[in-house]
This record gives C-alpha cells, sequence and structure tokens, in this order.
C-alpha cells in the first residue's frame, strides 16, 4: 500500500546521483525539486531508502503542506494533523525547521507555535496534561518557503551519512554520502582498482569496499522509524534484501594511503566496524610512494584544503606533486575535491570535467581527470 508520501533529501550537487539510486532502487524517474525528491510508498519503501541510499541525506514523509502567512493558520493546520496516528504518548518529539522568503520569518516563533498546536492535539487523543517525552524520538521538520509550509516526520533520524562504522569524525573528513555519491559520479567499479592517497579516517577506501560488494550503507545502524509504535514492522524485510544483495565472492582491490600514522590506525578501524577489513590494504605511506603496474584504476580523494590543514603554498606543492604520482599511472582516472583554487594550476593542466559541490560548509570543486577507457 503506498500510504506514505516519501521526501528523500539530496545535498547541492549530488541529486543527478540520488535520482540515479532511486532510479535503480525502483522507484522510477522521480524529479527533483529544491534538492528534494518526493513519491508515494509503503512504508517498507521507507525502510528500503534509509537501508539501501548511499548519498542521500534522509528519509522523511511529508505530513502535510498549506499555504500560510500568519500563525493562526500555522497552528490550524499543524493541528489537523493526527499526531496520535505516529507519536506516542511518552514520545520525546523535536522540532525543527526553517524560513525562506516567506512572511513568517522567525524559525523559533514557528518552532513554538507547531509544538503547541501537536501537544493540544495530543492532549486531545491521549487524555492527559503533561508529556514525559521520555520514550522514542520524533524529528519534526518544518520548511516554509514562499508562504508554503511542508510539515515532515524524519523517519532516519540522524543523517543517512552516519552509517555506524565511524565513531571519531576527524577533523577533514568528508561525508560518507558525499564519498559515495563521488565514488558513483566516477568510473569506478568493482573489476578496477579504486585508491585514495589521502585517506585520513578511510571514508573512501571503506564506501567503495561497501559500493564494490554491494554491502547496503544502512546494514549497520538503526533508523528512528524502527522505534515508533505506531510503525510497521518493515525493518526485518529491508535487512534481509540487504543480506541477501552482498556479494561475498567480489574481492576487489582497494588502497588507502595516509601520511599519518594514527590516520591508518582509525581507518583501520573504521574497516574493521564497516566489515570491510579483509578487502582494503591501509598503508602509512606518503602519497608520492604510490604505484601501481594495473591500468584503469581509480583514485577518489580530498587532500589537505589549505583552509584547515596546512598553508597555501604548501598545498601547492603538494598537488604538483600528486600530479607526477598521477602521470605515472598508466589510464587511471582521478577524482580530486578541493577548495584550493590553484589546483590546475599546479597540475599543469586543465581538468576533463569539474563540478561544484559542497563539503560541509566549505565550497570545493570535484576535478575529474579522465584516464583512457579499456578497450571492449
Ligand atoms: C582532508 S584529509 C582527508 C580526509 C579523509 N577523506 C576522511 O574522510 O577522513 C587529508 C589527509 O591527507 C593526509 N596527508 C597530508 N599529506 C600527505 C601526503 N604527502 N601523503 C599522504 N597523505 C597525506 C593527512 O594526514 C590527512 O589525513
Amino acid at each position: 500500500m503506498n500510504d506514505y508520501k516519501i521526501i528523500v533529501t539530496s545535498a547541492f550537487g549530488i541529486e543527478s546521483v540520488v535520482k540515479r539510486e532511486l532510479y535503480k532502487l525502483g522507484y522510477g524517474d522521480v524529479p527533483a525539486v529544491n534538492g528534494t525528491f518526493e513519491f508515494s510508498g509503503s512504508a517498507l519503501d521507507v525502510a528500503r531508502c534509509n537501508m539501501f541510499l548511499r548519498s542521500a541525506d534522509r528519509v522523511m514523509i511529508k505530513l502535510a503542506e498549506f499555504e500560510c502567512k500568519d500563525f493562526d493558520t500555522l497552528f490550524d493546520n499543524v493541528n489537523k494533523i493526527e499526531w496520535g496516528d505516529y507519536l506516542s504518548i511518552d514520545g520525546q518529539f523535536i522540532v525543527n525547521g526553517k524560513c525562506v522568503d516567506s512572511t513568517l520569518f522567525g524559525v523559533s516563533a514557528c518552532q513554538s507555535i507547531i509544538k503547541k498546536a501537536i501537544i493540544v492535539k495530543l492532549t486531545k487523543k491521549y487524555n492527559v496534561r503533561t508529556f514525559s517525552e521520555s520514550a522514542e524520538r520524533y524529528k519534526i521538520n518544518f520548511a516554509i518557503i514562499n508562504d508554503v509550509c511542508s510539515i515532515y516526520l524524519d523517519t532516519s533520524g540522524d543523517g543517512l551519512h552516519k552509517r555506524g562504522y565511524r565513531d571519531i569524525v576527524g577533523e577533514a573528513s568528508i561525508k560518507e554520502t558525499l564519498a559515495a555519491a563521488i565514488i558513483q559520479l566516477s568510473v569506478y567499479n568493482q573489476d578496477k582498482d579504486f585508491a585514495d592517497l589521502f585517506c585520513g579516517s578511510g571514508t573512501f577506501p571503506i564506501e567503495a569496499a561497501l559500493y564494490a560488494t554491494r554491502r547496503a550503507p544502512g546494514m549497520n545502524r538503526k533508523f528512528d522509524y524502527e522505534f515508533w509504535q505506531s510503525f510497521p514492522n518493515v525493518r526485518d524485510k529491508a535487512q534481509e534484501e540487504a543480506d541477501e544483495m552482498v556479494r561475498r565472492d567480489i574481492k576487489p582491490r582497494i588502497f588507502g594511503f595516509d601520511i599519518d600514522k594514527r590516520a591508518i590506525q582509525q581507518s583501520i578501524r573504521h574497516a574493521e566496524q564497516a566489515g570491510v577489513r579483509d578487502l582494503i590494504h591501509f598503508q602509512c605511506a606518503d602519497q608520492k610512494d604510490f604505484s601501481s603496474r594495473k591500468a584503469y584504476g581509480v583514485i577518489c580523494t580530498n587532500p589537505p584544503y589549505g583552509e584547515r590543514l596546512s598553508n597555501e603554498k604548501e598545498v601547492f606543492e603538494l598537488m604538483k606533486s600528486l600530479s607526477v604520482t598521477y602521470s605515472n599511472l598508466q589510464d587511471w582516472s582521478l577524482y580530486l575535491i578541493t577548495s584550493f583554487q590553484d589546483l590546475e594550476k599546479a597540475f599543469g593542466r586543465k581538468a576533463d570535467k569539474n563540478r561544484k559541490l559542497f563539503n560541509g560548509r566549505i565550497e570545493c570543486r570535484l576535478y575529474q581527470f579522465l584516464g583512457r577507457k579499456p578497450n571492449k
């Protein structure tokens, strides 16, 4: 039964990857509108999207959409929602949201009105005056854009980038969802060698290993919907599908280099936690020592930027040295995300393609240097 309006959100610049992932999961050609995808689906579809989407940010359910220019309208429409169908009597509910180009512009005032409207509704339903908010979590999101308000229930809880394998987030770690998107934008497949020469906490090699062996990114974590008393028990079915999909026969060749010993130790721990330790060769080494006799490999990497890790001149020299390492790799393709503006100057050549992306709040470019394609 397609009971829900499912909303999948995507970070700026990687909508095309999320779109392709939704298509492959069987949800057709869903258009992206302002970084969100909307389609009808069942509770199991909610579970599948959370389980399988590698690059999306969150999976939510849309509960209402209405025109809204004043607080009374906001209260009345939120109060109309049958909150008792979703929220339990002891549930903890958190309201967050945004106001963009709208008459109502005070986010915290809207938050209070929405919370009040929910409490009034639940008071009637449960016939109590106070709510302990001590049990399972319900994250409620609102977006008022051009005077149209949408109310969502967040089924993911923690963002989908939290796969459950990374306990420590390094200062300069790339989000797992962004790394997965870059890998899917690249020409990588399980038959090719994969390397990250600046692997930090191991995100790129781990995501490549998960992708190559068809391990679902949500296999080792929980989602908020699993704890909701009123939501169908669909996790087990999605988990079953995910377990069946894993290709244990595929043994990809994946390398992670970093000059910092602690980074390599962290990468190893994260790879163990992700269940892919045996698929990745980690090495504490300078990028300039990387070489391979195998052709057509793929490097996805985010080297130090200059903004966060070191100064611009050092980064220029490092990128120059990386271009030499790369020039010795026959027919390899390189995908490098950086905010460093002189990357092409340091490389002494223009990238074949580049696209704007955000690594957290930092505006970056994904420079793509393409190797020759293998003969068919
Ligand atoms: C921006 S961080 C990479 C973060 C990583 N993508 C992650 O998700 O954790 C850059 C990394 O490059 C490493 N590094 C710096 N110079 C290096 C070099 N010459 N060779 C190899 N690694 C280097 C640093 O130790 C750091 O871990």
